[in-house]
């Protein structure tokens, strides 16, 4: 039998994780999930879980029979009230691992408030379950230990960012969810409006123009906890919906929004007990593609060395490399002993990305002797590492020599060695101690070009957003070189994974204009688009700059966990299904038409 309600006398008096020793001799009502039952005959032994821990609930035939028969009826997850006594346990029977071990609450009371079926999947720890059924049965899930820590250390990052930026002039200000299209690089969510049927809101990909709005409106320094969502391919750290940190400031110089963001991050980090060092580092986007093959180093792996000059043209062709692309060197920490089968992976990685990689620096000491001295002094390998070449195989039609032909080549080959050193780095690193969780290398990544060639469309794309400020240098290539321009914008780096992103931003009305058409967007297109916005530029625009901080992949680092899904509360799939509730769902014909739409036949 359960109750309909809790008996009025009945009021909880602590928490399951609070009871210490100095609570011996408390009577006590606790209130919780039953984690766990043994039954030892006379003496049944349950674990009562709450948000806070576990607690021992003793309940004994000799004296509480009643009581003691009732527990026989309890299963997993049942919720229970408990009433009794709290004693300290003997010294052999102490459970050290968990903090309420040295006690136990000894039941003269005990009521069932609801039962439950038997839950999908084991709650314990160390059991493994298929991620789906876990999203299936997420209120299930969330009750385990790991969900219930995450979960709580989200919130305690959320309150401590609004406490940092409140402290540093900050106003908290909520911009609009139903607006329009804000440019990110992914597709929208739009969502048709049934008064102006026809038309259609677009869920922001972020509060970008909003927040240069509220600068022009002198609100000087705002920031937002604030939902995004973006139509775009998933992976372990993207979802179709997730949170930013977003800030902005008027009449910034860079050094004012690094170190904003720098003492953020000291004191989320205190939060997880974490003490940073500061200033981060800085590097360029040039230096971060040449050593690390990526805009997103992680500092945690030995970088990569250009030994391409190290060798004579005539041993490249010798080696079959081709001497205009890039030629590089890593240390693959550790690794010296491995298999031929173990390095032919690194080959056949680097192959299938267009590299032809060396894995034998002995063998390249026969032929180039000269050239393996200079490699080993630029690697520094120790005894037990393993150093790997990559290059990029001579064409059949010779080496390539149109200059941008060559920085497009060259970008592709620094890229696929950067995916071959952090294969192999996460594949072996581990073992030998790198890439350790806890060690938290932060980056500031600078100077990126502001347009990037899309090869599909067949023009610019803004490599930001096309709201950032192109460098005073190189403004004027804007219309005769605009792979040349520069941009004021910067990226926030964390182990390999970009945390954050942001700029100063253009803040007059004719630059704007000029960088729209370099996008290849007509007077009429931007106007149409974004009229609203380049009006309010003229209204007396400071200069202002900010940043957004993807705060799901901050939790999850600070969390150490792989994934954003294991620390936001009802996250959704790859394919962007949120598997419990069964989202998203066919809507009925009647509410299709009161919004004016219809669908396809062959999508219905
Ligand atoms: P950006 O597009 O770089 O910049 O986004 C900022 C940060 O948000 C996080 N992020 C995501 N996290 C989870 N799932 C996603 N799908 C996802 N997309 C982005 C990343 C990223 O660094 N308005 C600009 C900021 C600015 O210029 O101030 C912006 O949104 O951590």
């Amino acid at each position: 039998m359960t109750l309909d309600h809790l008996p009025p006398e009945l009021t909880r008096t602590h928490r399951c994780g609070e009871l210490r020793t100095n609570n011996d001799g408390a009577r006590v009502v606790a209130m919780g999930w039953v984690a766990r039952r043994r039954d030892l005959g006379s003496l049944i032994f349950i674990d009562l879980r709450d948000r806070t821990g576990l607690l021992q609930v003793v309940f004994n035939e000799e004296t509480q029979p009643q009581v003691h028969a009732r527990a026989e009826e309890l299963r997993s997850e049942y919720v229970v009230a408990v009433e009794g006594t709290i004693i300290r346990r003997k010294p052999e029977t102490v459970n050290a691992s968990i903090a309420t071990g040295e006690v136990e609450l000894v039941a003269e009371r005990l009521l069932i408030l609801n039962d439950a079926r038997t839950p999908p999947f084991p709650l314990d720890e160390d059991a493994s379950v298929a991620e789906d059924t876990r999203l299936r049965f997420r209120f299930v899930d969330l009750r385990r230990q790991r969900m219930q820590s995450n979960i709580e250390l989200r919130h305690r990052v959320n309150q401590e960012t609004r406490r940092v930026m409140t402290e540093q002039g900050f106003l908290e200000i909520e911009t609009p969810v139903l607006t329009r299209s804000t440019p990110e690089g992914a597709r929208d969510y739009l969502v048709p409006s049934r008064v102006q049927q026809g038309s259609f809101y677009a869920l922001p990909q972020s509060p970008q123009l909003f927040k240069q709005l509220l600068m022009i409106s002198g609100f000087d320094r705002y920031f937002q906890i604030v939902r995004c969502f973006r139509d775009e391919d998933l992976r372990a750290d993207r979802q179709p919906e997730f949170t930013q940190l977003d800030v902005e400031m008027s009449f910034p110089q860079f050094e004012t929004i690094f170190e904003v963001i720098e003492r953020l991050m000291e004191r989320l980090w205190a939060v997880s007990g974490y003490k940073l060092a500061r200033p981060f580092p800085r590097m360029s986007y040039d230096e971060a593609l040449a050593r690390y093959g990526t805009d997103k180093p992680d500092l945690r792996l030995p970088p990569m060395h250009s030994v391409r000059d190290f060798f004579t043209e005539a041993d490249r062709q010798k080696l079959g490399i081709d001497s205009t692309l890039p030629f590089v060197a890593f240390v693959v920490p550790g690794c010296g002993g491995l298999s031929r089968k173990e390095r032919d992976e690194f080959r056949q990685f680097g192959a299938e990305r267009g590299l032809k990689v060396f894995d034998d620096l002995r063998g390249i000491e026969k032929h180039y002797p000269a050239a393996a001295q200079s490699i080993r002094g630029a690697v520094t390998p120790k005894e037990a590492d393993l150093v790997l070449l990559a290059g990029a195989p001579a064409g059949e039609a010779g080496p390539a020599t149109d200059p941008a032909a060559v920085r497009i080549r060259s970008a592709v080959i620094l890229t696929a060695a950067g995916a071959l050193r952090l294969f192999a780095g996460q594949k072996y690193a581990s073992r030998h101690g790198l890439l350790k969780p806890d060690d938290f290398r932060f980056l500031w990544v600078l100077d990126f070009p502001m347009l990037e060639w899309d090869e599909q469309e067949k023009r610019y794309a803004a490599m930001h957003h096309p709201f950032t400020s192109p460098t005073d240098e190189t403004l004027e290539k804007l219309e005769s070189d605009p792979g040349a321009v520069r941009a004021k914008a910067y990226d926030i780096v964390l182990n390999g994974t970009e945390i954050g992103g942001g700029s100063i931003r253009i803040h007059r009305k004719d630059v704007q204009s000029r960088v729209f058409r370099a996008l290849g967007m007509s007077e009429e297109q931007a106007r149409q688009r974004f009229g609203f916005f380049l009006d309010a530029l003229e209204y007396g625009t400071p200069p202002h700059g900010g940043i957004a901080l993807g705060l799901d992949r901050i939790v999850a680092i600070m969390a150490m966990e792989a994934s954003i899904r294991e620390v936001i509360a009802f996250p959704k799939t790859a394919r962007a299904v949120d598997l419990m509730c069964e989202a998203p769902t066919p809507v009925s014909p009647a509410q299709l038409k009161e919004l004016g739409l219809q669908l396809r036949k062959d999508l219905s």
